[in-house]
């Protein structure tokens, strides 16, 4: 019997050897804590398929925004649901909108949480398409024009950054340019470069109330067995003037994020979305996971595969537990 010399485990032999030896660290300052605002007063619902996720008025979100600093979580990523909905989703770009207030309301009520909005037109169509639709599909560039006067709308409320997650071609750019023709030079934009056409986004449309009433996403989302096609939409955000690229969804993406981190010298984004949230979460609360290691687990992934921030759900819960 040879007995081995080399012995991994060596190193593996207590925590305080395991913890100098770490290779990659998870940090609650990579976090970014997606929020559901609605414009009806004194909500606070949760979202049935999201355990501890809600709903939220944008007094209650405020009042959750100053809890969160409080944490230690430094940023939020805010998803509005207005009260009225039509087919160009005209109150996404309404100056007294409900994102436009919240921002302005959270911005007055908070210190240094930095304030991020998803750019889009689903929560706003009567349809719950990103777009404005022409001969039933979304018409590219006539959408281009409402998702920069979202953004502006957005910008002019105090928003820190924007995230525009449509798939529409031409979007950073477009966004680029009217922000900097309003003096909004020093606002960055976080692009959801490689979004795809994901099945794992089924809780967040009850969430953000954005099933679509015809057809699907398929014809601007990316089809998921693509990964060369990733490399060429973060190309383009990155061209188009994109200060962070994202990957969307996270857990059956790795091997994108990766991709991604390897191709550019970017900071990059990952999103731990609704879906993946809502089978972990559903799972620890039927005692299957233990949640004190499942979460950190799950959240390191997705910094192993290269991401430089998360967005999660589990943001605020992770920050309780620290
Ligand atoms: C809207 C948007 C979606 C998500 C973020 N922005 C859903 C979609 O495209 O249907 C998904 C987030 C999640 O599932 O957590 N464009
Ligand atoms: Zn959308």
């Amino acid at each position: 019997m040879n007995f081995p010399v080399i012995r991994p485990r060596r190193l593996r032999k207590n925590e305080t050897i395991r913890k100098m030896l770490r290779e990659t660290k998870l940090s609650l300052d990579d976090l970014i804590y997606p929020m559901f605002v609605v414009e009806k007063p004194n909500v606070k619902k949760e979202i049935p398929s999201m355990p501890g996720i809600y709903q939220m008025c944008i007094e209650n979100t405020v009042k959750e925004c100053i809890q969160l600093e409080k944490l230690g979580v430094p940023a939020v990523i805010l998803f509005g649901i207005p009260e009225h909905k039509d087919s160009k989703g005209s109150e996404a770009y309404n100056e007294n909108g409900v994102i436009q207030k919240a921002v302005k309301a959270i911005k007055e009520n908070t210190s240094n949480l930095y304030v991020i909005t998803d750019v889009c037109m689903c929560e706003y169509t009567d349809h719950g398409h990103c777009g404005i639709i022409k001969d039933k599909d979304v018409d590219n560039d006539e959408t281009l024009k409402v998702l920069s006067l979202e953004a502006l709308t957005h910008a002019k409320a105090g928003v820190d950054m924007v995230a525009p997650s449509d798939m529409m071609d031409g979007r950073v750019e477009a966004i680029r340019d009217i922000l900097d023709d309003n003096g909004f030079h020093n606002i960055p934009i976080m692009s959801y470069s490689a979004k795809y056409a994901s099945a794992y986004y089924g809780p967040f449309r009850d969430a953000a109330e954005s099933v679509p009433q015809f057809g699907d996403r398929r014809t601007y989302q990316m089809d998921p067995p693509n990964r060369l096609e990733a490399i060429r939409e973060a190309e383009l955000d990155i061209a188009e003037g994109a200060d962070i690229i994202m990957v969307k969804p996270a857990l059956s993406y790795l091997d994108i994020i990766r991709d991604m981190k390897e191709h550019y010298n970017m900071p990059l984004a990952a999103y731990n979305v609704s879906g993946e949230y809502s089978m972990i979460m559903n799972a620890i609360e039927k005692g299957y996971f233990e949640k004190e290691k499942v979460i950190p687990e799950t959240l390191t992934s997705m910094k192993r595969a290269g991401a430089d921030l998360i967005l999660t759900y589990f943001a605020k819960t992770y920050a309780e537990m620290m």
